[in-house]
């Protein structure tokens, strides 16, 4: 059983770990023994069946709230055919069932933690009161239980839920501990988009096996975990039998550190209907979509365009090798489409920038120390580790603020790119690089990418509640290794 010191062996061990020069070249990459894994190339490719996670119904519908309970287990999935990984998932699934909730009606989740591992819930996106935010420290021990309270006061948007655990998210998150939280509302739902069977959540990440089939994750190296194999939902490579029809696609990439650069088939043309935080305005076609770790995008493929017999694959355009496909759509049937993509989507509210606003600076770098030797690189925002004690800034309810956001590599071989994360307040991007907001940043959004030398400016307030919240990186190892910052709504 994992004690509360066990964060404390973390970081000692860290010091003790031997990283040679090659492991610090730029963006420094985990890689597994070959080795110890299953070969990648052994598995199935686009032959396993898409799956789509469960949607969890509530243990108790009363007039004003919905009560849900979710218990974090250990299981044994079939992952690989033939084979059982373990993994630690919310009712004892990877990925965990998908929470389908209605906005403005309240949902209450009690959640009980019946792994040997702490853990500490987080609703990515979400508008949610300090105490169940999932904030770091406040961890559900082995044993325990927590109610975590979601009033849903928000657009509807595809956000999800997973771990938070302080120094131990990268671990939680690998083993299973995400899903889809997906909030609905009428705006939206009075839409003609694709709906039922045509909405689908794709959850992507990258894994490595264990030549047992268990998930290979090193704990002590800290440059970012990428695997071998990529996942769809759970499914390694997998297919999707579609139709001749328009389908919603509600993407996450909710890799540990991978970053993906999606694109349909030969760039053919997709159209984005949504960022982090719901519905754009219209819609827009693009041929690429860059989507880094916690960011989503919600789009409309139509593949009526195609012939019965067509396969077109889904592929990430940043690799070139045996990952660049990740999943293949089979057009297997005709069929008549009454879904359509309305020229104008939805308000998003979109803040005003004051004229007097001066901007407040988030610096994401590494710094070295020498008592760090011979790891010596720790992650940091503004210069500083994470502790959830020191409160690094204040920021008033209601306020609209101006964020900058910048990567910084004193020495570019150290150098990694940070999406950056803001918990309770969704943000609009001004500018990047001094530039307008790339096409699929036009929307809400939550999580930015922030490339080495990168600077993002963008607009925001906090609402709804006071208390402490976090902002970190979202290379889940770069998290658990400092790069987060506590400030608090006043
Ligand atoms: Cu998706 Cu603070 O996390
Ligand atoms: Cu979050
Ligand atoms: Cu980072």
């Amino acid at each position: 059983m994992r004690k509360e010191t066990d964060a404390m062996t973390r970081r000692t061990a860290l010091r003790l770990t031997v990283l040679g020069g090659a492991s610090m070249a730029a963006r420094a990459r985990i890689s597994t023994p070959a080795t110890a894994s299953t070969r990648a190339d052994a598995i199935p490719r686009f032959t396993l069946p898409l799956k789509l996670p469960a949607v969890l119904e509530p243990t108790v519908r009363t007039p004003t709230q919905d009560e849900y309970t979710i218990v974090q287990r250990e299981a044994a999935q079939e992952i690989l055919p033939g084979r059982l990984t373990k993994i630690w998932g919310y009712q004892g699934m990877f990925p965990g069932p998908t929470l389908r909730v209605r906005r403005n009606r309240p949902v209450v989740i009690r959640h009980t933690n019946q792994l040997s591992t702490h853990t500490a819930v987080h609703v990515h996106g979400g508008v949610n009161p300090p105490d169940s935010d999932g904030f770091a420290a406040d961890m559900v021990m082995p044993g325990a239980s927590r109610t975590y309270t979601h009033p849903n006061r928000q657009r509807a948007a595809t956000l999800w839920y997973h771990d938070h655990a302080m120094d131990m998210t990268g671990e939680n998150v690998l083993r299973g501990l995400a899903g889809f939280y997906i909030v609905e509302d009428d705006e939206e739902q009075s839409l003609p988009l694709p709906r039922g069977p045509f909405d689908v959540p794709l959850l992507i990440q990258d894994r490595t096996f264990n030549a047992d089939g268990s998930f290979a994750y090193d704990t002590v190296r800290h440059m970012g975990f990428e695997g071998e194999v990529m996942l769809v939902n759970g499914v390694p490579w997998p297919k999707m039998e579609v139709s001749t029809r328009k389908y919603r696609f509600r993407l996450l990439n909710g890799s540990n550190a991978r970053l993906l650069r999606l694109a349909l088939g030969n760039t053919e043309p997709i159209t984005l209907i949504g960022t982090d935080g719901g519905l754009l305005p219209a819609p827009v076609t693009i041929t690429t979509l860059p989507l880094a770790m916690a960011e989503r995008a919600e789009v409309i493929v139509d593949f009526s365009r195609y012939a019965v017999g067509t396969q077109v694959f889904l592929t990430n355009a940043l690799v070139k090798s045996p990952l660049t496909p990740i999943m293949r759509f089979d057009v297997v049937k005709r069929e008549t489409d009454d879904a359509q993509i309305p020229a104008r989507l939805s308000d998003p509210g979109f803040l005003k920038r004051p004229k007097t606003a001066t901007a407040r600076t988030w610096t994401f770098r590494p710094t070295f120390s020498l008592h760090d030797l011979p790891t010596p690189i720790v992650w940091t925002v503004n210069g500083k580790r994470f502790d959830p004690n020191r409160c690094d800034a204040t920021v008033p309810l209601g306020d609209v603020e101006l964020w900058r956001f910048r990567n910084e590599a004193p020495v570019r071989f150290v150098g990694s790119p940070h999406p950056t994360h803001v918990h309770l307040a969704h943000f609009q991007i001004l500018e990047r690089n001094g530039k307008a907001p790339l096409i699929h940043e036009r929307g809400w959004k939550d999580t930015v990418a922030l490339d080495i030398g990168e600077e993002v400016l963008v607009l925001l307030r906090c609402e709804q509640f006071r208390g402490r919240y976090m902002l970190h990186c979202h290379n889940l190892e770069h998290e658990d290794h400092a790069m987060m910052t506590r400030f608090d709504v006043t």
